[in-house]
């Protein structure tokens, strides 16, 4: 049996990982599908990384998600790395294969992409705007490529590291300044960046050359209706809060250790929102 016998085990590594909702998702999942399993939080200094990942071989941890500092980091101690996450140079996933070896994966892609299409068409043959160039920016920009959007406009305060995500994700770079003149004729509006986010900056965007079709989402999602959100949707566009990304990541990791495919409801919106001290 993969992982050992006895309890299924998961869980999540970071450094510090309280903040991490993820044993919220997991243990909800196994709870409402009564699996006998375990999903723990393990905080994990860098130093000790290796040593950790060993000592889950041969434990019952059939794998893991993984969450700052360790996403980019862990990728050498692992046995394999699937293309998604090789292509975003990051693991957020790992899976025990057949074998007993720990594949990294990278789900925030595929994530982004199933939360989008739980509430909306994605118009591929109009432009995509991306808000941002960080680590959540290039796991966005591989979903929308895969996705076949046929157009992606980034723009980032540091135009050099909009121009290093463009170089592997073919896309189009504009200036910060710019930010609202690149509205103009897209069909997808997505803030990548932290602004917007309790205790950041607020995002200093006009929408007025947006289109009121185009769908408006944001990666932030305490508070969960952000101020872009609030103001796309006063003007008619369809918005996407972002929580929706984080509940749908959690699915394939949940699938692959413990069996069935769960299911993203409200009653699992409401159950996370309600730890982030938000209503439903
Ligand atoms: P993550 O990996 O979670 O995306 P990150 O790498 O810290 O986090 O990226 C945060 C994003 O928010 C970046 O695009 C950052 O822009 P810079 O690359 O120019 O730093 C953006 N950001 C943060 N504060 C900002 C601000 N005050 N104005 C504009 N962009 C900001």
């Amino acid at each position: 049996m993969i992982g050992g016998s006895g309890i299924p085990r998961a869980g999540v590594i970071g450094w510090p990982v309280g903040h991490s909702l993820s044993p919220r998702i997991h243990r909800f999942w196994l709870a409402e599908l009564g699996i006998e399993g375990r999903y723990e939080a393990v905080v994990v200094s860098p130093d000790w990384l290796g040593d950790t990942i060993e000592s889950f071989r041969g434990a019952g941890w059939r794998g893991f998600n993984v969450t700052v500092p360790h996403k980019e980091t862990i990728m050498p101690l692992l046995d394999a790395i699937d293309p998604v996450a090789h292509a975003i140079g990051a693991v957020n996933t790992v899976v025990m294969r057949e074998d007993g070896g720990f594949e990294g994966r990278n789900t925030d892609a595929p994530g982004f992409i199933a939360s989008l299409r739980a509430t909306c068409v994605i118009q591929t043959d109009r432009p995509a705007v991306v808000l941002g160039a960080g680590g959540a920016s290039r796991a966005i920009l591989a979903s929308l490529k895969d996705a076949g959007v046929r157009e992606i406009r980034i723009v980032n305060r540091d135009r050099s590291r909009a121009e290093a995500l463009a170089a592997s994700f073919p896309a189009i770079v504009a200036d910060w300044a710019d930010r609202e003149r690149i509205l103009e004729g897209a069909g997808l509006l997505i803030n990548a960046t932290s602004l917007g986010m309790a205790g950041q900056p607020a995002l200093d965007i006009s929408l007025d050359r947006l289109p009121v079709t185009a769908v408006v989402t944001d990666i932030v999602y305490r508070p969960l209706k952000t101020d872009l959100l609030t103001r796309a949707q006063v003007r008619g566009n369809p918005v996407v809060d972002g929580l929706g990304m984080l509940l749908y990541q959690a699915v394939e990791g949940f699938a692959a250790w413990f069996g069935p495919t769960p299911k993203v409801t409200p009653a699992l919106r409401g159950h996370v929102l309600a730890a982030i001290g938000q209503g439903a």
